[in-house]
């Protein structure tokens, strides 16, 4: 059966293109109040294109923001039900002249496709439609029963999957989950994704003088804001690049001493990264190597800072503001909420009596680590391997799908994360793009996935 079912993913690769050029067509932009109603379009491309492959009982369900796609195939009784989510919202284009194509025009040039959410996840999540397509339009059959859960609240924070999880326990209730969106190690060599980090967000206001002062009427009599919070900042790490918050490293799981081999052996050249981002020399917590700082250790980053004046030309002022947006990647077993307080105390204990500071909570999600040893990831190693012809590395990844944590917590439910994107593909930036090679490797190999699945959560008595 399954030789049936590549060759027809073969001959239709020319249509499955143009299908994906009309789904990364839609600016499902999720946090922008000017595209909701793109969102709810694509929600709605998304349950028609399911419609035409031939899945069952498909359905736009609401939630208190944008709507999730269901829908099932359940025909297979007796075999694993396979939970797989996606998301259908995509990042801002912002800033759009940087773009060498319009991102909502899908342009191919040689093996890429560049469009907004090509890589991150549209053409991921697409992988999974067209693998089901060429089962149930050519044998009329999957070897297991698939659910889909699609959010269009990813890229926010999925602030309201995890009440939609709860309120939908029985619906969605599965034996395994499947994420297809994370990044394979390099160009033709898949991996299997067996931890992410989380994350927690937050937003710094610095307030100074109760108005802009003129600088020179005022400059040397209080203190300005930007320096003020600039100080703040420059405390958060030490020399040595560690976070500078106590208790920030207290609940970090250490390296193993597999992983730090496993690491090791991985092909990796810090002189060739550090060429491929344009800095002279990499910068980080020391006592870890690349990938270690990268999948396995916290960090803290300062995301944006504004204040004052910053448009064209020069303004001789001593503003009344500052703000900065500052984000910490976290590893488990940290908690997205406790490390929020931690930093909140910390910066509040170091803030000069010359202004005030508020901390303001913006989202998060916690971190999450899988066994390699689950039968899910066995069948992902053969699987890959078959797709791609080569075989799959393990490796964590450095982002974050905070939904993945409260499956196990809500559903009970292990998730298994192969990814077909690439680090370098430009997702969140300009010219966001897609390996299609990667693209018709991971349609093959999700393909065999659904077809080994049953064999592997047998052989360990899981059904
Ligand atoms: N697909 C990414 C997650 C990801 C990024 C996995 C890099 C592997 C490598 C996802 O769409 C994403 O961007 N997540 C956000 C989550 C946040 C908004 C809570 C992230 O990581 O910043
Ligand atoms: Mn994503
Ligand atoms: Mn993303």
């Amino acid at each position: 059966m399954i030789e049936q079912i590549l060759s027809y993913i073969a001959t239709n690769k020319e249509r499955y293109l143009n299908e994906l050029k009309s789904f990364l067509a839609i600016p499902s932009i999720s946090t922008t109040t000017e595209n909701v109603s793109d969102v709810k379009r694509c929600a709605e491309w998304v349950a028609n294109h399911l419609k035409n492959v031939g899945m069952a009982n498909v359905k736009i369900m609401p939630t208190g923001g944008h709507p999730v796609v269901y829908a099932d195939w359940l025909g297979a009784p007796g075999k694993p039900t396979l939970l797989i989510y996606g998301h259908y919202d995509v990042q801002p284009v912002d800033p759009v002249d940087l773009w060498t194509y319009p991102p909502f025009e899908a342009t191919i040039k040689g093996s890429k496709l560049f469009a907004r959410g090509a890589t991150d996840d549209k053409g991921q999540l697409f992988i999974h439609f067209k693998a089901i397509e060429a089962y149930l339009k050519n044998v009329g059959k999957l070897p297991i029963n698939i659910k889909l859960l699609i959010e269009g609240e990813e890229e926010i924070g999925s602030k309201h999957l995890p009440k939609f999880v709860m309120e939908n326990k029985k619906l969605l209730k599965a034996d395994l989950i499947a994420i297809s969106d994370t990044s394979m190690f390099a160009e033709g060599v898949p991996s299997v994704c067996y931890g992410l980090r989380g994350l927690s967000y937050l937003q710094i206001d610095v307030v100074g003088p109760n108005r802009d002062l003129h600088s020179g009427s005022f400059g040397g009599t209080v203190h300005n804001p930007i320096q003020a919070l600039s100080e703040i900042i420059a405390q958060l790490h030490d020399k040595n690049g560690k976070v500078n918050i106590p208790g920030f490293y207290d609940s970090v799981r250490p390296l193993t001493r597999k992983e730090r081999q496993l690491y090791k052996e991985l092909p990796w050249c810090d002189q060739r990264y550090a060429r491929s981002l344009g800095v002279k020399e990499l910068y980080g917590e020391k006592g870890y190597s690349t990938l270690e700082r990268l999948w396995a250790r916290p960090t803290l980053e300062c995301n944006g800072i504004w204040g004052g004046f910053i448009g064209d030309g020069a303004k001789t002022v001593l503003p009344s503001k500052a703000s900065a947006k500052i984000s910490m990647r976290l590893v488990p077993d940290q908690k997205a909420g406790r490390v929020a307080k931690l930093v909140e105390q910390y910066v509040k204990k170091i803030t000069p009596k010359t202004v005030s500071l508020s901390v303001r909570y913006l989202h998060g999600g916690e971190p999450a680590i899988i066994s390699i040893e689950s039968p899910g990831i066995q069948a992902a190693v053969v699987a890959l391997q078959k797709g791609f012809g080569k075989k799959p590395l393990y490796q964590r990844e450095g982002g974050s799908i905070p939904i993945v944590v409260q499956f196990k917590r809500i559903l009970g439910l292990d998730t298994v994360l192969f990814g077909f994107g690439l680090p370098y593909e430009n997702a969140h930036a300009p010219d966001e793009f897609l390996n299609l090679n990667n693209f018709f490797g991971g349609i093959r190999a999700v393909a065999h996935y659904y077809n080994e699945l049953p064999r592997y959560m047998v052989m360990k008595g899981n059904k």
